[in-house]
Formats: structure tokens, C-alpha cells, sequence
């Protein structure tokens, strides 16, 4: 049965959203998964497919917004669960198993020799601060424009702002993300241009005697997935280093980049590392690791913490042992696999767009790639921001995506599996390829 609205079999999706309205706000609990008329509901997913409450399976290019790297129902993974299962799912008691994904990070990142978990990205960009700030003493964080670092009040500041509300380029404004955010948040944030070295720099050193850290995400989502460049890094770390403050890469979502992360291939080097989704092997997770000196101010053996931290299921044993599989399974060759993975879709998205007179860029690298309508250079969270008009022929983008068997992000952004084939790859591209000839996509 088709869902007249939106032109696809989504019955049993439509029907599960009227019961969803009742009990969730605006039928949702989770912002990034809602689109109108109304999201399709997950019923199973196996490898790189995903079906649909309605049957229809199509290539996942999203992993759960990044956070499945080998997709759905690896056998490691799940003999890693169920045994853990049989064992017991949680304790109040530690486990074999979080020394061993600590070791494991510590082992693939120079900066990290301890770590501490968590069960989001949220919590450890929180934590993060936190210990930033009992570690210096100091109130104040410093991140870029548009960045997303989860919803911790601080870290959420100026991650959407609007062109209304950002303020002058060389001083944009610190723009909360919720309504009430108190004054007291907003002017303990400085925001930072993207990649604009003269201008951060002039702006850190102002506030160099309140600065506590640095957040950076080497490659933001929502800056537009560019990199960091490696001058504006080396600036963040030589104002780090003279002021006395902390440098903290969120690596959330960039772990994804490499075998020692994103900052495996940057020659700069952070103090503190934020790490979530893929680490946790499709079970909730976040974790901070750093040196030793600084992570001291979790150590309880001296009485009360600086940073007291705790969490019903932080380091949960499921978690653990599932991330420590993934992590386990992706070895320097599975990054080499997902590199060609990425190219391949990035350079068939280019060509269509091309083949087709219409004007579109891919931003991002290794799994991680996003499309974007338009050609101007994108060097910023100001120069990626998606208009009115853009947003709209994104989100046809999408729809027609899910009509032609991809499942990517709203927002155009695709985060690849080892699950996948270059075949599924040349799928994901035809399947743009109809999409972006349809005449909603098209129209400018
Ligand atoms: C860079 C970055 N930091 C932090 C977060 C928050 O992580 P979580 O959704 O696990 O709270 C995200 C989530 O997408 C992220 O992309």
C-alpha cells in the first residue's frame, strides 16, 4: 500500500507515527531521525541493508549516524553480545572488559594514555569540559561556529545559528541552541571562525586568562564536513600551550577517519580526545581519554574527586565487549577498504552532478562524505550553511533517496560500512543518479 504523500509503501511507518503522536512529542524522540510526513520506521537490518516496518530494504548509508561501521548483525560482534549476555548485562562491580577497550584506544592513540567512559558523545564532550575546567581552574571554552558536540549547554552554543543571529564575522555571536539557556552559558563561550586562523587567534588571546579549553571536531558535520587545516590546528595548540589552556579534539564522529583516529594523520596533538559511536560497537557509549596528569582528576583513591563522575551504566559490560570487537575488526586494512569506498561514491556523485548540468560538491573523506548543492568554495560553518531554497531540494534529495533504495542523513551526509562492496556503492550512486534528475531534486 502506497503512503500517498510521499509516494512510497509506508503504511505500516504511517500508522506506527499516529500511535507515536499520542505519547511523543510531535510523534519523536530523537530529533535527527524525523522527517515529513513522517519518518519510516526501522523493522530489521543485516550487512549494509536495512528494511522497513513496510518490507522495503535499502542500502543504509547513514550506520545509524556513523555509529556502525560494520554494519548490521556481524556474527563477531553478536557472539561478543550474546556471550556477555549469558554472563550478566550490567553489575555493580567493574569488568575484565573496560580495561581491555581502554587498552585498546591507548594503544591506537598517542595523546590517550588513560580513559574514562561514558554512554554518549554528550556526556564525554561534557565530561571533557568539566575536567578542562578543574584541571585550569578556568570558566571558559572556546569552539568553532556550527560545530555540533551533543547537548551539553556549553557545547551546544552557536551549533545552528542562523544568519540573523550569528553577528559580524570577525566576532560572531555565542547563539544559544535552546531557549533559556541562561546569559551565564553564553558568555562563557567564545565562538571561533572555522579554519580563520588571524581571527581565532586575536579572539582566544583576549580571553586567554578565562580559558579553561579548545573543543574541536577536526572535521565537523556541521561546519559542512571540511577539515581542520594543519596551521589552524598548530595555531589552536600553540594558544593552548601559551595561555595554559586545554586542547580537546572530539573525535565522535572523526574516529571514524583512520586507525588512530582522525589525529593519527594530524601532526598536532591534543590534550584531551572525545570519543562515541563507532567505539561502543552499536551500543551506547562515549569516552574521554588523555594523559595521565590531566585524567587525575577523575582518581577517587586520594577521597572526593575534582571531577566527580559516576553513571548507572557507564562502562556497561554489553557496551565493552562490543566495542572492543568492532574496534578489534577494523584493522589499517578495513580504513584502506573504506577510503575506496569513499572515493568511489564521492567521485560518482561529482560525475552525476556534472553529467547532469547541476551544480553540487562532495565534502569529507574515508567513510565519511556529504553532498552539497551548490559550487562555492566551502571553507566554514557560514559558506556550508544550507539556505531556505537548499534545504528544500536537499530534503527532496532525500526523499527521492528513499524512493530509489538509500538511506542517507536529511542533511545530505552518507557514513559508510565495511559491510559494503564497491557494488553497493555503484548502487548508492545510481540510485542519486534518479534521484537527482527528478524533477523536485532538480529545481532550483
Ligand atoms: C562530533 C560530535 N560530538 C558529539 C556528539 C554527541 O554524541 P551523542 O549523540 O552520542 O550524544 C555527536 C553526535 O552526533 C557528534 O557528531
Amino acid at each position: 500500500m502506497m503512503d500517498k504523500s510521499s509516494d512510497m509503501p509506508s503504511a505500516n511507518s504511517a500508522h506506527l507515527y499516529e500511535r507515536a503522536l499520542k505519547v511523543l512529542p510531535g510523534g519523536n524522540t530523537r530529533t535527527t531521525v524525523f522527517f515529513k510526513p513522517h519518518p519510516l520506521y526501522a523493522q530489521k537490518g543485516d550487512g549494509c541493508r536495512v528494511t522497513d516496518v513496510d518490507g522495503t530494504v535499502r542500502i543504509d548509508a547513514i550506520n545509524n549516524f556513523t555509529s556502525l561501521i560494520h554494519g548490521y548483525n556481524h556474527p563477531d560482534i553478536n557472539a561478543a553480545i550474546t556471550g556477555q549476555l549469558a554472563s550478566g548485562m550490567c553489575f555493580g562491580l567493574p569488568t575484565e572488559a573496560e580495561i581491555s577497550l581502554a587498552e585498546l584506544l591507548c594503544d591506537r592513540v598517542e595523546s590517550v594514555e588513560q580513559v574514562r567512559f561514558m554512554n554518549s558523545g554528550t556526556e564525554a564532550v561534557m565530561t571533557a569540559i568539566k575536567s578542562a575546567r578543574a584541571y585550569t581552574g578556568r570558566p571558559m571554552i572556546a569552539k568553532c561556529e556550527g560545530s555540533y558536540h551533543g547537548t551539553y549547554d556549553f557545547a551546544e552554543i552557536s551549533e545552528g545559528a542562523s544568519p540573523d543571529r550569528w553577528g559580524d564575522r570577525d566576532r560572531p555571536h555565542a547563539v544559544a541552541s535552546s531557549l533559556g539557556t541562561p546569559q551565564g552559558v553564553l558568555s562563557d563561550v567564545l565562538v571561533l571562525p572555522f579554519n580563520d586562523i588571524e581571527v581565532s587567534e586575536k579572539l582566544l588571546l583576549e580571553h586567554a586568562e578565562r580559558l579553561a579549553c579548545i573543543l574541536i571536531d577536526p572535521m565537523p558535520n556541521r561546519v559542512g564536513l571540511i577539515q581542520a587545516s594543519p596551521d589552524y590546528l598548530a595555531m589552536l595548540r600553540r594558544v593552548a600551550d601559551k595561555t595554559g589552556s586545554l586542547l580537546i579534539f572530539d573525535e565522535i564522529i572523526a574516529f571514524r577517519l583512520g586507525y588512530s583516529g582522525a589525529q593519527g594523520a594530524i601532526s598536532v596533538k591534543p590534550d584531551l580526545t572525545t570519543f562515541g559511536k563507532i567505539i561502543g560497537g552499536g551500543f551506547p557509549v562515549g569516552a574521554l581519554g588523555g594523559n595521565a596528569d590531566i585524567m587525575a582528576v577523575f582518581d577517587p583513591r586520594p577521597g572526593k574527586p575534582s571531577v566527580p563522575h559516576g553513571g548507572t551504566f557507564t562502562a556497561n559490560p554489553m557496551t565493552m565487549v562490543a566495542g572492543q570487537v568492532a574496534m578489534q575488526l577494523l584493522t589499517r586494512e578495513s580504513f584502506v577498504q573504506l577510503q575506496s569506498l569513499g572515493d568511489q561514491l564521492q567521485g560518482g556523485i561529482e560525475a552525476t552532478f556534472k553529467a547532469q548540468g547541476i551544480e553540487g560538491q562532495v565534502t569529507g573523506s574515508g567513510s565519511l562524505r556529504r553532498i552539497h548543492f551548490g559550487t562555492a568554495r566551502l571553507r566554514d560553518y557560514r559558506s556550508s550553511y544550507a539556505d531556505a531554497a537548499k534545504q528544500r531540494r536537499m530534503s527532496a534529495l532525500h526523499q527521492a533517496m528513499l524512493r530509489n533504495g538509500v538511506l542517507m542523513a536529511p542533511t545530505g551526509l552518507t557514513a559508510l560500512s565495511t559491510a559494503m562492496t564497491p557494488d553497493d556503492i555503484t548502487q548508492i550512486v545510481d540510485a542519486f543518479a534518479k534521484s537527482l534528475a527528478s524533477s523536485s531534486v532538480a529545481a532550483s
